[in-house]
């Protein structure tokens, strides 16, 4: 026997009975960003892999051990993007889109993480990006997250996502916070595993991040990176805080929000969820003022989330599963005997014709009247065209109307006419 060739691992199908959906949350999303005056950019899924490795941090999880990198038939290194926000800078970069402008830019598209798979968690997933650049105030910080506010209201889960956010500083205020952590650090040395050690001196901020309960134990004495925040990046902070408050977003502040990347600086924030169990992040993002000079551009501030598309469908489908329904049509045309399903093909062509927005099947491969109202009913149909032999010879069609049962014949030239009284 054949073996099965199955997808890859954390790498899922995306079937009809769930691609409604996801159709109908990306045109209700996108509808929302055309409202903000956001313009979709389109970018390759696969960059060179320095270009990673310089955006997002030598010393971070993504870089050490979540990329899928190979080389080409060059000999080039290239990687299938883990996130959107490098290729976003480096596109920017390479056609001038930054120059003596502001740019509020989209993107949505298929990322490539290699981590461990679990409901939420996949090593192919969906990400809905937001990244504007050329603006430092707080109030483009407010509008993106009164932006994603507006988001979870339309889709009736504002109830469901809390916000959190934080400031990790400029770099400046952050370099001399790390100094004193790494001593403090040096201190309890004896309590570090191995893998913090290795992190300690390169890039001791994740030292934070570990999952070790006896790090977690010694972090509580910590120094706070909060102590050491210069003033603008403080008052950038409370001026953020108070935008959202005077729009009336709820938030919480939260210190140890430090995020997996190395590019952020100043705000950066989370929407979280509790209906999703450990992969509660549903949105995440901040500042990221360096990383365009740091890529080889000009200095230009920018701010940017991401959203992540499988753990939105998800809490959807757990809190809004009106949202959820099956594909309904409005007409099935049923043809039965010689000659009705030429007759039937040409007449559903004349009634796309007439409305293209109507959703109408005609029905395939045969079956007797029984089975094909049964598929009519199947579909959610509103309405069954019925051609049968006489029909066709007198070029007639049945309109049934599915929901009362009410039948009736006319003359083929009038099936339009009808559907848009029925459907008005
Ligand atoms: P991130 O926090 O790495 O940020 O990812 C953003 C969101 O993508 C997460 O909150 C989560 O919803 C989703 N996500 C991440 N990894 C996975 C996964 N393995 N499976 C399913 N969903 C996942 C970034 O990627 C930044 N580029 C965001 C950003 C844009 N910051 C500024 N601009």
């Amino acid at each position: 026997m054949v073996k099965n060739i199955n997808a890859i691992r954390g790498m899922n199908d995306g079937l009809p009975k769930d691609t409604a959906l996801w159709q109908r949350l990306e045109s209700l999303l996108t509808k929302v960003l055309g409202g903000y005056g956001y313009s979709e950019i389109r970018l390759p899924i696969v960059e060179h892999t320095h270009l990673f490795n310089r955006a997002i941090g030598e010393v971070t999880d993504v870089v050490e051990k979540e990329m899928y990198t190979f080389d080409d038939r060059n000999g080039d290194s290239l990687t299938l993007r883990p996130e959107g926000t490098a290729g976003c800078v480096r596109a920017g970069i390479e056609h001038g889109l930054f120059y003596k402008q502001t740019q509020r830019l989209w993107y949505i598209g298929p990322m490539f993480r290699y981590e461990r798979p679990q409901k939420g968690r996949y090593r192919q997933f969906h990400q809905l990006g937001v990244e504007v650049f050329g603006l430092h105030g707080p109030d483009i910080d407010a509008e993106l997250i009164l932006l994603t506010a507006r988001w979870w209201k339309t889709l009736c889960i504002d109830e469901h996502v809390k916000l959190e956010i934080n400031t990790i500083g400029s770099l400046e205020a952050r370099a001399n916070y790390l100094t004193v952590l790494v001593r403090f650090l040096e201190q309890h040395v004896n309590v570090l595993d191995e893998k913090c050690r290795r992190r300690m001196y390169r890039n001791p901020l994740r030292v934070l991040d570990s999952k070790n309960p006896d790090v977690q134990a010694l972090l509580k004495y910590a120094p706070r990176l909060s102590g050491y925040l210069d003033e603008a990046s403080r008052a950038h902070f409370t001026a953020l805080c108070e935008f959202l408050e005077q729009a009336g977003i709820p938030y919480k502040i939260n210190e140890r929000l430090a995020r997996g990347l190395d590019y952020y600086n100043y705000t950066v924030f989370e929407w979280v969820t509790t209906s999703l169990g450990a992969q509660g992040t549903i949105c995440a993002g901040g500042r990221y003022d360096s990383l365009v000079e740091q890529l080889g551009g000009r200095s230009v501030p920018a701010v940017g989330f991401a959203m992540g598309l499988e753990r939105l469908v998800l809490v959807v489908q757990a809190l809004n599963p009106a949202l959820h329904t099956l594909p309904v049509i409005d007409v099935y045309l049923i043809a039965l005997g010689a000659g009705a399903q030429s007759v039937a093909l040409q007449l559903a062509e004349r009634l796309r014709d007439i409305f293209p927005q109507l959703k109408l099947v005609t029905n395939a491969g045969g079956g007797s009247f029984k089975k094909q109202i049964t598929r009519a009913d199947k579909w959610g149909a509103r309405v069954a065209l019925l051609l049968g032999e006489n029909e066709v010879a007198t070029e007639q069609v049945v309109v049934k109307d599915l929901r009362s049962g009410a039948q009736e014949t006319l003359a083929q030239s009038k099936t339009a006419g009808r559907l848009a009284q029925i459907f008005s």
